[in-house]
């Protein structure tokens, strides 16, 4: 086939086109179709980067898919940028292996790799924010047909489902994930087409069941997704029987509080197409730059996430004992009513801790005297953070739902970091008080 462009450009493309022969794109409509490749490569690739596989999330966040190897003639030990928009493309009527990044990019394709690796998934999306992800899940759900979900729920998610599904027919029943019968009764309704579930729960840290849940909502024939931005590496939760994996990758993928980014995995490849048509169709796909901002934020991913439950756990542990607060909710306190059920599911307590006073004006201050801990509204950086979620994260929550909900606006969040954990004790004790 006669490539056209500049000379030296044709030993690119060859090798280019050789390293993708592999997984030659199915077919490709011209005039705008829908790409359908089917990769589920995940085992292959393993199996070439040397049995991934066996090796630990340490390995694996800084060894990709293809034991470093990009399609990258120079093999550049960092993943190259493919900063571009467009590719110029063989012929007027052939396509090349990309031809426009909202449709695919080879820099978001490593990210999508890399994380569907380490999930073991057949294939995985980068999308421009976790929200975005949410949304495409969300889509698998028509007018007339229900989504279950929790009653402890990120305040996004909950304004997603409530006030934009909502009003475009969907019937969205919001229960206690904890209570298997709730999720049994919901599921019963006969239109459920998607549960989504998040264990730890955003702010309340409460722990659902997530293989009975799987198991509960699949009699349904519904399609379950956890939203696992909180433990991230620390849980699978497509080992426990979910079908979609999700997390916000502005936490602890990105992990310097640089990037907004959502990342689905999933083992079907029927249910990886229909999320690619519309990651593709509304054009969320992450751009990328940023796709090459959370590669480089996979690199440390483990080594941070480890360092900042190790912290976290000394840190919810000197709250329990502190006499201002009432209630700490961690699930890596033993005390946890969910401590044994999460220790079966994960494996780490994870760094979100969140905590009640009993007095709004305390839990403030609290917030506002704190020195080392940011006051943000996101989680999962590398510096730690501290929040009031009732009046940031969840405040799209009308009040009324949010006191129907259990959800107390005393709460107050943490997000551990990285620092010396004695430092952030001390912070925490000088806001106390
Ligand atoms: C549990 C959870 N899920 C989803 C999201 C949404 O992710 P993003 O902010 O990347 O859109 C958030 C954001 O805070 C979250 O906490």
């Amino acid at each position: 086939m006669a490539v056209r462009g500049r000379p030296g450009m044709a030993a690119w493309r060859q090798a280019a086109t050789r390293a993708g022969a592999a997984r030659a794109v199915a077919a490709r409509a011209i005039g705008g179709g829908v790409a359908v490749a089917r990769r589920g490569r995940g085992a292959a690739m393993r199996a070439a980067a040397g049995g991934g596989e066996e090796w630990g999330p340490g390995t694996r966040v800084l060894h990709p898919a293809r034991g470093g190897k990009v399609e990258d003639p120079y093999a550049s030990v960092s993943p190259p940028l493919y900063q571009t928009a467009t590719f110029d493309q063989p012929t007027a009527t052939t396509f090349g292996e990309f031809d426009y990044t909202r449709s695919g990019n080879p820099t978001r394709r490593m990210l999508e790799e890399q994380m569907a690796a380490l999930d073991g998934a057949a294939r995985g999306f980068a999308f421009v924010s976790g929200m975005a992800a949410i949304t495409a899940v969300a889509r698998l759900v028509g007018s007339g047909e229900g989504i279950v979900t929790g009653n402890d729920i990120y305040g996004g998610t909950s304004r997603l489902l409530a006030q934009v599904l909502g009003r475009a027919g969907v019937e969205v029943q919001n229960v206690d994930m904890t209570d298997l019968a709730a999720v049994e009764g919901a599921c019963g309704a006969g239109n459920v087409k998607l549960v989504i579930v998040e264990s730890p729960t955003n702010p309340r840290m409460e722990i659902s069941d997530i293989r009975r849940i799987c198991a509960i909502a699949h009699r349904a024939g519904a399609v379950v997704c956890v939203d696992n931005s909180i433990m991230a590496l620390f849980q699978n939760p497509l080992d426990l029987g979910a079908d979609i994996n999700m997390v916000s990758a502005t936490k602890f993928v990105g992990g310097h509080s640089d990037v907004t980014a959502g990342i689905l995995t999933v083992r079907d490849a029927e249910l990886g197409d229909r999320l690619y048509f519309h990651q593709n169709s509304e054009g969320t796909g992450l751009g990328p730059f940023d796709c090459w901002l959370c590669l480089r934020g996979l690199k440390t991913m483990a080594l941070r996430m480890e360092r900042q439950a190790e912290n976290a756990q000394a840190i919810a542990e000197h709250l329990s004992t502190h006499p201002l607060v009432t209630k700490v909710n961690f699930p890596g306190l033993p005390g946890h009513p969910g401590h044994a059920l999460h220790s079966e599911q994960a494996r780490s307590g994870g760094s979100i801790i969140s905590f009640e006073t009993g007095d709004l004006a305390v839990s403030k201050r609290v917030v506002e005297k704190t020195a080392l801990h940011k006051v943000t509204v996101s989680f999962g950086s590398v510096g730690s953070s501290i929040s009031l979620p009732c009046y940031m994260s969840h405040a799209s929550i009308p009040a009324e739902v949010r006191a129907a909900r259990g959800l107390p606006d005393d709460l107050v969040r943490i997000s551990v970091g990285i620092e010396d954990v004695k430092d952030l004790i001390a912070d925490l004790d000088t806001a106390l008080g």
